[in-house]
Parts: structure tokens; C-alpha cells; sequence
């Protein structure tokens, strides 16, 4: 298996190709602490955004899956076929472990860059995202996010930890772990990469809808694409 995902590693555009032990790693690393340390947050995450969506009908992608606890989350909820795309394909072989393990025939993995996706045009109903936005080209990104999606089809994308009493808890534990502010290192890393400033990037690109929620559960940009009248999404 990981001869596999060597290969498809070398197919990935070398904007997000890492050499396969530095990918390993950061897939194993995320891995522990979403398992560890953000285990709660996934299910009122995804809850929230089916809520923002209003929609839950096609097929869902989730971008930047990591290990596939935010599909697996959404999975409980909706019985809609799950796609859920990385870069990384040790990320993948972490999720499709956990797929198998839920025995969730309905979602499948996908190891591809956001920024050129082999998805077919308009076949997506629901795109979300989270924790992976900060890591994208802006316009790339949504150029192909609003390709994937069908008329009248919404894409959540963003960041959060569900609720503020987990949030607070969630830094605490990381400071602890890292040795360091994971607060300032969080803004760090999502500096210039936030729903608000790819806002604007996405009214460039002819979004039907376009807006930026900052709730309990974190921080969003919803987006939605015209719908075509008579056209069943
Ligand atoms: C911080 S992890 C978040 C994982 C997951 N969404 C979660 O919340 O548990 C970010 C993920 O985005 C993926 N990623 C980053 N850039 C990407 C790209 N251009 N295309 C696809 N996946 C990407 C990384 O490989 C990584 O698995």
C-alpha cells in the first residue's frame, strides 16, 4: 500500500508533492491529533454545515480531508455518497482505514489537488472544507470549486473547533503539547487565508452568493452557484 501511495504522491502537482516520508509524517502527525485532541469537534462542525448549506442533496467532497473524520462526521447525518479528496495519500490510507472500519460503502477517497481536481464538471452538491483553505492558491481553488459544483450547489469552506468551550480547551492542549501559543501560531498560519479574504476573490468569479460567517463553531465562506432554472440539482 505504501508503494501505492508513493506513486500516486509523484502524479500530485509539485505545488503540494512533499518527498514521501515528510508526507507520511504530517499525515501521522494530524492524524494523532485530530484523533486525540479534536475528536468532539467534527460532529457539531459537520452538523453546522449541512445547517449553512441548506442543502444535502448530491454528491458531498470534502477538500483536504486528512484522515476523514469531518466525512465520516457528515456521513452520520446525511446518506448523500461522500467523495473526500487530499493531496496527501497517506492521509487517505488513514481515512480509508476508518471508512472501512464505519463500513461506509458510500464514501470513497480521492487523492488529488484542490487545484486541479479530477471531478467532473457540476457533479458536486456540497463542497466543504475545513482546516485546509489556508494551504490553497485563492483563485485556483474556487475556479475549480465553482467548476465541481452543480447549479444551485453550495461549498462551505473555513475553520473552527465547533464550540467555544472546545475551542478553549483545544488551545489549551496544543499550547501544552507544542510548547508554544497555538492561538499565534493558528494566526500564523491562516494569515491572509481567511473567509474574508477570499470573499472577494469568489464575488470576482460570479458566485450567485457569497457570505462570510463567523459563528460558535468557527469561521465560514459559504458560497453558492446560480442556479439554472428547470435544471434539478
Ligand atoms: C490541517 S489538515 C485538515 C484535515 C481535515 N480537514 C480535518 O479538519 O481534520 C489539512 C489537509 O489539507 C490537505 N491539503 C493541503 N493542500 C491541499 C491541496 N492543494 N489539495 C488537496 N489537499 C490539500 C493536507 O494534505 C491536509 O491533509
Amino acid at each position: 500500500m505504501a508503494a501505492e501511495a508513493e506513486a500516486k504522491l509523484n502524479t500530485i502537482s509539485p505545488t503540494v508533492a512533499l518527498p514521501a516520508e515528510k508526507a507520511r509524517a504530517k499525515a501521522l502527525e494530524f492524524d494523532r491529533i485530530a484523533d486525540e485532541v479534536f475528536a468532539p469537534i467534527y460532529l457539531p462542525i459537520a452538523r453546522r454545515l449541512l445547517e449553512l448549506a441548506g442543502i444535502s442533496r448530491g454528491r458531498c467532497v470534502d477538500l483536504g480531508c486528512g484522515g476523514g473524520h469531518l466525512g465520516l462526521a457528515l456521513a452520520e447525518l446525511v446518506t448523500n455518497e461522500i467523495t473526500l479528496l487530499d493531496s496527501n495519500p497517506y492521509a487517505l490510507e488513514l481515512a480509508a482505514r476508518r471508512i472501512k472500519e464505519a463500513d461506509r460503502e458510500r464514501i470513497a477517497t480521492l487523492c488529488a489537488d484542490v487545484h486541479a481536481m479530477p471531478i467532473a464538471e457540476a457533479s458536486a452538491g456540497l463542497v466543504v472544507s475545513r482546516g485546509a483553505m489556508w494551504f490553497w492558491d485563492k483563485e485556483q481553488s474556487l475556479t475549480e470549486i465553482r467548476r465541481i459544483l452543480a447549479p444551485g450547489g453550495v461549498a462551505v469552506l473555513g475553520g473552527g473547533y465547533g464550540s467555544p468551550a472546545l475551542k478553549t480547551e483545544i488551545y489549551r492542549v496544543m499550547s501544552e503539547r507544542n510548547g508554544d501559543d497555538f492561538g499565534a501560531r493558528q494566526q500564523k498560519t491562516t494569515q491572509d487565508s481567511l473567509p474574508e479574504d477570499y470573499a472577494p476573490v469568489a464575488q470576482s468569479l460570479g458566485f450567485a452568493e457569497v457570505r462570510v460567517v463567523h459563528d460558535d463553531t468557527g469561521d465560514w465562506l459559504l458560497l453558492r452557484k446560480a442556479a439554472v432554472s428547470g435544471v434539478p440539482l
